[in-house]
């Protein structure tokens, strides 16, 4: 281990920024385990954790077993969602927390980077776009809303960088996806057989600092939100009637983008959108559309069973949803599968306007027998979802659909009280004709097969 007396590169940079934690992020900041995960709460405290623990590691990185002890050959990645939270949550707040005398060198073009004056260098990434993440010897990572990032991003890009200099990786995040990767390394934090990982759990109230009570949030967000946001608990994934979902369905792998928003009462209305250049055709839109206080959700599965589109909204007028179906089908073409049990103009103007559609009339009957094809194919893993948090609510629907058998012996699927089944319904709709368009997408290959050896036949007939 190096010592202040060694060279002027490796003196410890003063003055020690004063700074006050409350107790869990004490925790966090003294323990030197290779991979901290904390799943905390909204607002408790974890850009500030994760923004000192940076500033106190390039100060001294030779403090911590993880990483070069010579700061001239330290790089450290603050990897947030997107370009804006990197730099809101990692930038500005670690600028503005050391001393401009410090400050060798920085810059504010992507990626934004500080470059401290004992040589250590700190650069702000994101995983929305995992091709920027290319790099290598990173000693160190501080990974925000991690639970958000998709596994794959981290055994594929972030951590092979660390393996140069044995680094470390410190994960911040509320909770978003049950079993998640996020929530396997909290648990690994949480059990002795891996020293390497340490976890902690802390909910909006273990942060003193804030001004507002976050238990007076209780009653006014719909409680399954307060839980996640607030509680940093998840429910149990174990659904009724949708088993296994993220072992059986949640296991997409594909890049899709997300373009996301919560409306006032904190539900997601957004969209996800995969590039119709990458989806197998033909697909198949589900149309659910918005009873009173319910949600239009529209959803496209492709012939290979991948999600290939999802959107929630709500409020919006008959003309605005006929404009967006309308546009969902020029860019995916297929069938559309509108939810038809309520006389509505838009089936016969999408009709007019060329859409095909097989419209579907929801009865108890016909959704019984919906909901029983999804199930089938979510067991036999035949669709997939990736595991994102754009796509929680329908995560959500799915675990909590409810089954009741009524004294006659008769099933009903429905939501539960206070909640949503708009989404199991579109993703139904959709779901019903995987049979068929893969049928089709498989005769359309063996048609292009025979077109190839015909031509291959000529070729060599020359
Ligand atoms: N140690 C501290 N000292 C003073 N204020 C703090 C401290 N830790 C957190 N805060 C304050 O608490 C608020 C939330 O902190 P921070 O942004 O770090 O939380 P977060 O968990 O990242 O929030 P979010 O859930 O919005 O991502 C901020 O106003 C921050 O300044
Ligand atoms: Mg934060």
């Amino acid at each position: 281990m190096a010592t202040s007396s060694e060279s002027p590169q490796t003196e410890i940079l003063t003055p020690a920024p004063q700074y006050s934690v409350h107790e869990k992020q004490r925790e966090v900041l003294e323990s030197d385990a290779r991979f901290r995960i904390c799943r905390w709460g909204r607002r408790a405290g974890k850009n500030v954790t994760g923004a000192i623990d940076v500033i106190e590691y390039g100060r001294q990185p030779w403090e911590s077993q993880w990483g070069p002890d010579d700061p001239r050959k330290v790089l450290v990645w603050w990897v947030g969602p997107t370009y804006d939270q990197a730099n809101k949550h990692g930038y500005d707040k670690i600028k503005s927390g050391i001393p401009d005398a410090w400050i060798a060198d920085y810059g504010e073009s992507k990626p934004y980077f500080i470059e401290l004056i004992n040589g250590v260098r700190i650069e702000f990434r994101t995983f929305d776009r995992p091709k920027s993440l290319q790099g290598e010897g990173v000693d160190r990572i501080v990974l925000d809303e991690a639970d958000q990032m998709r596994e794959g991003i981290w055994y594929g890009d972030l951590e092979p960088m660390l393996l140069d200099s044995r680094g470390c990786a410190l994960f911040i995040s509320k909770p978003y996806r049950p079993r998640s990767w996020f929530h396997r390394f909290y648990d690994y934090g949480q059990s002795a057989d891996f020293p390497e990982y340490a976890s902690w759990h802390a909910t909006s109230a273990d942060n003193p600092f804030l001004a507002e009570i976050p238990e007076d949030k209780r009653g006014t967000v719909p409680p399954h939100l307060f839980e996640r946001e607030y509680l940093a608990e998840l429910p149990d994934d174990g659904g009724q009637v949708f088993r296994e979902l993220d072992d059986q369905l949640f296991t997409g792998d594909y890049d899709v983008d997300v373009a996301q928003e919560y409306d006032p009462s904190g539900e997601f209305v957004g969209e996800v959108r995969r590039d119709p250049g990458a989806v197998t055709r033909p697909v198949a839109i589900g149309a659910d559309f918005a009873r009173s206080r319910d949600y239009r959700v529209t959803i496209a599965v492709d012939a290979a069973g991948e999600l290939a589109y999802y959107h929630r909204g709500q409020n919006e007028s008959w003309d605005g949803i006929e404009d967006h179906i309308r546009g969902v089908y020029s860019d995916y073409g297929g069938v559309v599968l509108p939810d038809a049990s309520r006389d509505n103009k838009i089936v016969s103007d999408l009709a007019g306007a060329g859409v095909r559609l097989e419209p579907v009339s929801f009865s108890p009957k016909t959704k019984k027998q919906l909901i029983e094809t999804l199930a089938t194919l979510v067991e036999t893993g035949d669709l997939t979802v990736p595991d994102i948090e754009a796509l929680d609510q329908l995560h959500l629907e799915l675990r909590q659909l409810q089954e009741d058998v009524t004294d006659t012996g008769y099933t009903r699927y429905h939501a539960p009280e206070n909640g949503y089944d708009d989404s199991v319904d579109s993703f139904a709709l959709a779901a019903s004709k995987l049979d068929e368009i893969a049928a089709a997408a498989s005769q359309r290959e063996a048609h292009d097969r025979r077109e190839e050896d015909d031509t291959d036949r000529g070729a060599y007939s020359i």
